[in-house]
């Protein structure tokens, strides 16, 4: 299960002085070829899932392909919410199966990006999730020409750099140097004094937005200068688009429109992936990085006093309430399948890292239900919390189909 612990990941390209591609996807074609790239060259890689771009498909389908990918890969995999809107979005997220958040409060003057980003760690680090703030602004669209969207580029300043990340607790840095979203005419004029300087200031990992239209020289540059994670897109949708054109016959319908998409896109990752620096890394990421495992929290219970009717009540509430706490995947509920059983009822609630069984017990919403709707029922009650794992052998993953 070659999900990985994302701040692991990252913490190794730093190191090592290469990057990981953040690539933005936007439906099951970006996705495929995302991967075959990754898996073809070897290269960790960061799924990138960005709140602008939900009008073009559903989330929380998108998520269950994308955790599924990951799930099946050879290769360490990541999957990062990018430009995260709001503390809401970034729990939802989290609970979709993002193990990395990014809240981009960019925009917003400095007071205001530290208290809406520092919201965002604190909520996700008790999740065990790292998460990305951005401080300057990298102005444009994704996937437009990027003169259409001048903006207002705000560089990064190295001293409000450390100030920010002292502040918020974020785990790696956006910055602004001089990129920008979107497609490019003619190269842009990158400030690598400034980066250099916001690297000594920092000393983590550093994200570039707007990879597209940078040449290679200047990715090496940016590197070598402390960025480990590039966001890509424009390049990867244009691709895309190309082929979709060069497809377009008289006649031509749905399926041949999409004809050799995914390898369009699968082409221009591995570019990129060789030129980032990540191609032959896997195994050593896999080494190096904490798997990324859920924790299955069991309860099995009797109840004293209540009908079958209440239970079931009860049960709907706990699923609606308990199912929105931050780091909560899912929240199944059962009955005994053989009226002898020794427990008759159970809860089954699934965490996406061992932090939450400690976030997820002092919850309000938590502490409510289970104080006023469940133990005043439920006396007769065992609970465990474990992990999927290879057991004590170290043999296996701990799953049947990987
Ligand atoms: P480009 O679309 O310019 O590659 O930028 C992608 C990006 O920064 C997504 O966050």
């Amino acid at each position: 299960m070659p999900l990985v612990n994302m701040k692991d990941m990252l913490a190794h390209a730093y190191a090592e002085g290469y990057a990981v591609g953040g690539f933005d996807l936007v439906g099951l074609e970006f996705l495929d070829g995302i991967m075959q790239a990754a898996e073809r060259e070897r290269s960790p890689v960061i799924l990138s899932l960005a709140e602008s771009h939900f009008d073009y498909y559903d989330f929380e389908l998108a998520m269950a392909a994308s955790v599924a990918a990951a799930e099946r890969a050879g290769v360490p995999v990541a999957i990062h919410l990018d430009h995260g809107a709001s503390l809401e979005s970034a729990v939802r997220a989290i609970n979709l199966g993002c193990n990395g958040v990014m809240v981009d409060a960019s925009h917003r003057p400095y007071a205001g990006n530290v208290a809406a980003t520092r919201e965002v760690t604190h909520m996700a680090h008790a999740c065990g999730v790292p998460v990305e703030g951005e401080l300057g602004y990298v102005a444009g669209v994704e996937g437009e020409d990027a003169e259409r969207h001048p903006g207002e580029v705000v560089y990064t300043a190295p001293d409000e750099a450390a100030r920010f990340v002292a502040e918020t607790g974020v785990d790696f840095l956006a910055v602004s140097v001089g990129t920008v979203h979107g497609r490019l005419r003619g190269e842009p004029r990158l400030d690598f004094e400034r980066l250099a300087a916001i690297n000594a200031a920092v000393g983590r990992p550093l994200v570039i937005h707007g990879g597209t239209g940078l040449s290679d020289e200047q990715f090496r540059r940016l590197i070598a200068n402390g960025v480990s994670k590039i966001n890509y897109y424009t390049a990867l949708a244009d691709a895309a688009a190309a082929r979709i054109r060069a497809n377009d016959r008289e006649g031509a319908g749905y399926t041949a429109l999409l004809a050799g998409v995914r390898e369009a896109v699968a082409e221009e990752t591995a570019r990129c992936m060789r030129v980032f620096g990540s191609s032959g890394r896997a195994e050593a990421v896999l080494a190096a990085a904490a798997p990324w495992r859920p924790v299955e929290h069991v309860i099995l219970y009797n109840v004293e006093g209540v009908g079958e009717a209440e239970v079931g009540d009860m049960m709907a509430e706990g699923r609606r309430v308990l199912s929105r706490i931050p780091g909560v995947r899912r929240v199944v509920t059962g009955t005994a399948v053989k009226a002898d059983a020794r427990y008759r009822f159970c809860w089954l609630v699934e965490f996406v890292h061992p932090a939450v069984i400690d976030s997820y017990r002092e919850h309000p919403d938590h502490k409510a239900f289970a104080d006023n709707r469940f133990r005043p029922v439920a006396g007769d009650r065992v609970s465990i919390d474990y992990q999927a794992g290879p057991g004590p052998d170290g043999a296996g993953s701990g799953r049947s189909d990987v």
